[in-house]
């Protein structure tokens, strides 16, 4: 048997863009550390928080009624002070007066990054938890609040292929990512895109346009492409510009933003949140620092934060196949 680390005193924050179910996330570490006689301190504003050294102590009845809403109850934020060699020892030196003993990051590949950098200078334990609708973080097959953001731009985009039909127009849909197409794969899936427009491979507007064409002259009243924010060939409204040069395509561009980021989290994302939330309090009771928590194939597992943020995570090929081919 695994011998159990006494520890007695941790902190959990939540950093980077919000995403739905770190609310889950929360609530389950406290009340699974609680369980075990954990104190836990909630850190405010993620890692701006450990620099200004802004925490609250968080008990069962602090995370009552949470579990639903979206957002993220301690707040977060992008904090450049700490990724300096002043904030990190302001950190290490609050999270030490403080008496705290493990950290729980919850966040993606910038909180990752963070949470490893802490590891370098800090004598307590580290252990991440994936949370961004991304769904771009290595270690896991998804992130918290990515199941709600597809769902929630996918409610979007059945509304707008009504009016896109209605009109017979086509329609450029921008989605969320950064740097990842993950949204974009999963919603040009389930709302039946044309095509989508994705980072991680190299887009073709030539052969998008003739495939436009081409459905039309198939008897296509309406069609919709799916743009991915972080799409080399610019953003939806930079793209709509360039297929209007290319082939005299007038389309209308929406972009679903920030929208993508809020709501209730789905069952899925409160499962999943709930289940790593204990199993980061769980890594740090086996003594283990610098990892994170994730699922793979239904498993529950922990990987190296540096692993986590120094590999890339591949889009589903055969996803990204099948999107013309079952447009067509
Ligand atoms: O990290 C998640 C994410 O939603 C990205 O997809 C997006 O590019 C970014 O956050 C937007 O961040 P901000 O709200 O800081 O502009």
């Amino acid at each position: 048997m695994v011998k159990k680390h006494k520890i007695k005193k941790i902190a959990v924050l939540t950093s980077g863009g919000d995403g739905p179910g770190m609310n889950a996330a929360i609530r389950s570490v406290v009340r699974y550390a609680h369980y075990y006689g954990i104190k836990t301190y909630g850190v405010l504003r993620g890692y701006a928080g450990l620099v200004d050294n802004e925490m609250v102590e968080m008990g069962l009845r602090s995370v009552s009624n949470i579990i639903q809403h979206g957002g993220t109850i301690l707040k977060t934020s992008r904090c450049k002070e700490f990724e300096t060699k002043a904030g990190l020892s302001r950190a290490v030196r609050n999270l030490d007066e403080n008496g705290i003993e493990g950290l729980i990051t919850i966040g993606g590949d910038g909180t990752y990054r963070g949470a490893y950098d802490l590891t370098k200078v800090w004598r307590g334990q580290v252990v991440g938890a994936p949370g961004t609708i991304d769904n771009d973080l290595y270690g896991t097959d998804e992130t918290i609040g990515y199941d709600t953001a597809v769902n929630t731009a996918l409610e979007a985009i059945d509304k707008i292929r009504d009016t896109a039909d209605s009109h017979e127009r086509f329609f450029l849909i921008e989605v969320m990512g950064r740097h990842a197409g993950f949204i974009a794969i999963e919603v040009g899936i389930g709302g039946g895109a044309e095509e989508v427009l994705i980072p991680e491979t190299k887009s073709d507007l030539s052969r998008l346009s003739r495939r436009l064409i081409e459905g039309k002259r198939k008897g296509k009243t309406s069609s919709i492409v799916i743009v991915a924010e972080g799409e080399e060939e610019g953003n939806a409204f930079q793209i709509a510009e360039k297929l209007k040069k290319v082939c005299q395509i007038e389309s209308r561009v929406v972009v679903l933003g920030h929208v993508q980021r809020g709501g209730n989290p789905t069952a899925r994302d409160r499962s999943l949140a709930t289940e790593l939330g204990a199993y980061a309090v769980e890594a740090l009771r086996n003594g283990k620092t610098g990892v994170c928590v994730g699922k793979i194939g239904g498993m529950l597992k922990t990987t190296p934060l540096k692993t986590a943020f120094s590999k890339k995570k591949k889009p589903n090929s055969f996803l990204l196949k099948l999107i013309p081919i079952l447009s067509n």
